[in-house]
Parts: C-alpha cells; structure tokens; sequence
C-alpha cells in the first residue's frame, strides 16, 4: 500500500481528549493541503470541549465563544466524534495501534496538585480542582457534598486565576449567578451559603503573583464584595521592587502590582462580603476535628535562589478560623497505561511533541501529545492552538518521511465496530448536538446560556434521540 495520506489510503490519526488542544490540532491536520487525514477525536465524557465546558468559570461566557471554532473542526470532512470512551478503560493503546497511522494525546491534566501539609484531606478542604468541576456540572464531580450554610470564611490557597475564580464564585451574587450555565445543584448552595470572608494566600509577593490583570481587576469590582489588602502586604522588597521597575519586569506583573497597591488604599464600602488578598503566606497546617476549623499560616520572606524569588518560612505563625479551604495549586495529568509518563512534571515525555520511549530515548513512532498533558498546566485557551502546531508540524513531517505506524486493519468502520462489540455507547457529534439543543432550551426560558445535564445517562439518552427536526412528538 503506498503511503498514507492520499485520497485512496487516507491518514488515520487518533486523537485523545476533545479540549481546545484536541480540536487544534484536528484542525491543523485536516487543513493540511497535501495530505488527505481522517481525524477521529476521543473523549471519556459525552461532550466535548474539555475545560472550556468544565473548568471556565460560569460568569465568562464570551470565552465560551470560542467553541463556535471547535464546531467549524467538527463540520470540516472527515471529522468524527467519539464521546463517552474513555481511554484505558474502554479502547487500549494497543487498539489505536491496531486502526491509526499516529496517535495523538491531547487529555489535558485533571487531577490536582497536593499541599503535603497535615490536615489537607479533612472534610471541608477541597482541592480547587473538585470545586470547580462541582459547579461546572462535570459529571466526576455532581455528587460531591459542598455544604456552605454553615461557612462564614473560606482560605483560598494558590495565587493563580484559578484561585481568582473560586474566590470570585463564592463572592458572586446570586442574581448574577443565576444568569449563568452554573450546575443547578451548585446555584442553590451558593446562595444559601454563609459566606462572610474569603481570605487568599498567596505564598509569595504582589510581583510575583500568577493571577492575569483582567482577574485580578475583576476582583475589586464585584457588586457584593469588598476586596481588602493590608498596605504593608503590597511594600515591595528590595529585590521585587527593583525587578519591576527594570526592563526585564513582564507588563503583567508591573499592573498586578498597581491595581493591588491601589486596592490597598481604598476604603471598605462595607458590602455584605470581603475579599482578602494576603501575600508571603504559606499554609503549614489544617486543624479540626471532623472538619475544618482552623489554618495555621506561616509568613515566608523572598529569598534569591537559582535567579528567582522563591518562598522561605520566617518560622512566624499565626491560627485563622475557617471552615471551608480550597486548595488552588496547580493541576496535574493522570497517566494512562501504556503511555510513557514524566511521573515528577505530571505530562507525557515528549520532545516538542513527539511521545519518547523513555527519557533520553528516541521517539516512539506514530505517538504524540498537545497541550497540557504535553507541556503541564499552563497557559490560556489560545496557548493550545500554537502548542498543538508545534506537534502537529512534526506529525506531518513523520507522514513525509514515512515515518508512521503500519496499521493492521486502518478502514473507518473498523473502531466503531470494535467499540460496538466491547458494547461502548459512544456519543458522535451529532449526538453532542442533540445534547447541546436540549442544554441550551432548558435555559431559554430562564434567560440562561444552557441548563447542563451532570449525569452521564441523561447525556446518552438525549444523543440517542432522533434529531429535533426528525422528532415527531414535537419535543
Ligand atoms: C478552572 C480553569 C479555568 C480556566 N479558565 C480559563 C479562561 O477563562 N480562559 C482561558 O483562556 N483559559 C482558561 N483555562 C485554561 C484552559 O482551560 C486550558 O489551557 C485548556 O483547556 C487546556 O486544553 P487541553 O485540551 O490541553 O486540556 P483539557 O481542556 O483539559 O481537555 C482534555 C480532555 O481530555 C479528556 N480526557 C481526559 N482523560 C481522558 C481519557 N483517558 N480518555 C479520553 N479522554 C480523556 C477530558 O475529558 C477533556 O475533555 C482555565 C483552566 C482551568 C483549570
Ligand atoms: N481567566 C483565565 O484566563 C484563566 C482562568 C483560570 C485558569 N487559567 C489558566 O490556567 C492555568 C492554570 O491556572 P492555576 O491557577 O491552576 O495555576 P497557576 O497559574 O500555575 O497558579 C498556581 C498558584 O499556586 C501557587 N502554589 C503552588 N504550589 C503551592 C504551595 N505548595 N503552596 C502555596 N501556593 C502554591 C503558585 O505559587 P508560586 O508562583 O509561588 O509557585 C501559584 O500562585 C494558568 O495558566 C492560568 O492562567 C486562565
């Protein structure tokens, strides 16, 4: 057979997790003008759109928008969809190997980063990460217990927009809450919590924060909250303020820096709720007995070490209550069998893309990655769509050189009757549509974006249902 990527022996190429770093690279494939692919797109949840749908927060639809590409890629010829198989569990590497030309892994990093601290795991401490999917209505995360009523302060641990988001989630009001695409279990929650104080720790200084200008404005500018920074919190030490006021200081962090410095000047307006931004503070302990009562924080100084300002304990302490911690440090990527792992950075060994066999060795042919599971937890949506061009302008310089897997049996019926006979029922796109439809007319009448389903069978049952055209019963 003459090699692939021709009218007559299209490229196969697999793809593994339908976030934005899935979707680019879908379409950097299929717009290549010399090479005839075939692009199918996996993912363990019925929908697709990975942290899109499940991690950007409810309140920023307009980011949302950036879907509309996706289903550009997705009406592009030969696209297909496979929701709800997940990878490990239903299909193996060995499967891929068995029907694809190149692989491609793209499932994002889900799991969360640990304190290691004492206490970390005691109810009412949350990593971010589950809080997150909870009011995002990920399916992993619906049955989780976020019980508020009786929470008047929560600790937020980590100074990243993450953290900027559940600080802001747990400060919205509930009017404003109830325009959004927030999980309906989690609308009530909110509002009926007793939240009084939101307190952020941040384990180094102002300049060094990882939150972006927008985040952190949009802090001092919620309707129910006043956001309050201790002035001596935002004096710069020696080193900070000399690297932010010298060239190699990043714009980012020179206007973190003012809008904090002016947070600290202002007035409380005594709303119902304070947001505060605390710096140089670690969490060195969580104490309660069967839940969360109390933090223990320790102030750190900034000390120099291998050119950047890290966190050192002062060894001072001091005890705040709390009852509710999210704990908003970074996430990490899960490994999947089969898939050489770079355990310490949480990602898959690659070199720009192309999946090593182990580290120092060669690539392994037909394998790559994109994205997070590629590169870590960084970066915004758009990040992806440059990472992925990277992996993919190595994939179609392999398909030049010939350098592929020689698939046993590459036809395209061939995946969907292997997941037929392993009885996987695998939602396409047009069953993604379905879903979609039904989400965004719950909503219509409550002047919301979409109602979401969270549970997995609600999902399959409407992508199994005949298209609203087809419908005869006019539902
Ligand atoms: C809480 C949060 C909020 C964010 N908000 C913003 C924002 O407002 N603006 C912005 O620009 N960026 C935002 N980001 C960053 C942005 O979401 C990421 O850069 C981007 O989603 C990473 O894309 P990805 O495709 O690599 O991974 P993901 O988006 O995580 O997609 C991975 C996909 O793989 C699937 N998957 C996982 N395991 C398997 C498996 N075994 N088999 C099959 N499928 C699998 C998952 O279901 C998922 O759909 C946010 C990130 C987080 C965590
Ligand atoms: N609106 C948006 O555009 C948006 C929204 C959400 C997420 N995102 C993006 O998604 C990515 C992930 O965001 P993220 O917030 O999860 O991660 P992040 O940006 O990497 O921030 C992680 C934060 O946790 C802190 N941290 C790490 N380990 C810690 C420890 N042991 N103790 C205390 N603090 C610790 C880090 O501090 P150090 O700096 O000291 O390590 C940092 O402040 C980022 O690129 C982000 O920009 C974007």
């Amino acid at each position: 057979m003459a090699d692939p990527g021709t009218p007559e022996n299209p490229l196969r190429v697999a793809i593994i997790g339908a976030g934005p770093s899935g979707f680019y690279a879908a379409d950097q494939i299929l717009k290549d003008p010399e090479t005839h692919a075939q692009v199918d797109l996996f993912d363990r949840l019925p929908t697709p759109y990975g942290l899109v749908r499940g991690g950007v927060a409810p309140d920023h639809p307009k980011i949302k928008s950036v879907t509309r590409v996706y289903e550009r890629t997705a009406a592009k010829e030969g696209f297909r969809f496979f929701g709800n198989v997940e990878v490990g569990r239903d299909l193996g590497i060995e499967d891929f190997e068995h029907h694809y030309h190149a692989i491609l892994y793209t499932f994002g990093a889900e799991a969360d980063r640990e304190l290691g601290i004492p206490g970390e795991n005691l109810p009412g401490s949350f990593a971010a990460t589950a809080f997150v999917g909870w009011y995002n209505a990920h399916p992993d995360y619906a049955d989780r217990d976020f019980n508020l009523d009786k929470v008047k302060r929560a600790v937020v641990v980590g100074n990243g927009n993450v953290a900027m988001d559940v600080s802001r989630m747990l400060a919205l009001d509930d009017a404003e809450l109830r325009r959004t695409d927030i999980a309906d279990h989690a609308i009530d929650v909110l509002d009926a919590s007793g939240i009084e104080e939101v307190v952020v720790l941040g384990r180094r200084g102002p300049a060094q924060a990882a939150f972006t200008n927008p985040e952190i404005k949009e802090i001092g500018e919620l309707e129910e909250a006043d956001v309050i920074v201790d002035p001596t919190d935002v004096q710069l030490d020696p080193e900070s303020q000399a690297w932010i006021e010298s060239e190699a200081a990043d714009k980012t962090a020179r206007v973190n820096v003012e809008i904090l410095q002016d947070y600290a000047n202002r007035t409380p307006e005594g709303k119902p709720k304070q947001i505060h931004l605390r710096f140089l503070a670690s969490p060195i302990e969580i104490r309660g007995g069967d839940r969360v009562e109390s933090i223990i924080i320790g102030r750190n100084e900034l000390v120099m070490e291998e050119g950047s300002l890290k966190a050192r304990d002062t060894g001072e302490r001091e005890e705040l209550e709390c009852e509710l911690i999210l704990r908003s440090v970074g996430y990490t990527g899960v490994p999947v069998p089969g898939v050489p792992f770079d355990l310490k950075r949480g990602t898959i060994l690659n070199d720009q893309g192309r999946v090593l066999e182990a580290p120092g060795e060669g690539h392994r042919t037909g394998h790559y990655t994109a994205g997070w599971i590629k590169r870590g937890p960084s970066g915004v949506i758009g990040t992806n769509k440059k990472d992925a061009k990277e992996t993919v302008d190595r994939l179609l310089a392999d398909v030049a050189d010939g350098l592929l897997l020689e698939p046993a049996d590459p036809g395209p019926a061939a995946i969907e009757n292997l997941l037929a006979e392993r009885k996987v029922n695998f939602v396409s796109f047009s069953g993604w549509q379905k879903i979609d439809h039904a989400e965004v007319t719950k909503g219509k009448p409550h002047e919301r974006p979409r109602v979401k389903f969270v549970k997995i069978d609600e999902m399959l049952e409407v992508a199994s249902r005949p298209h609203p055209e087809e419908a005869t019963d006019g539902s």
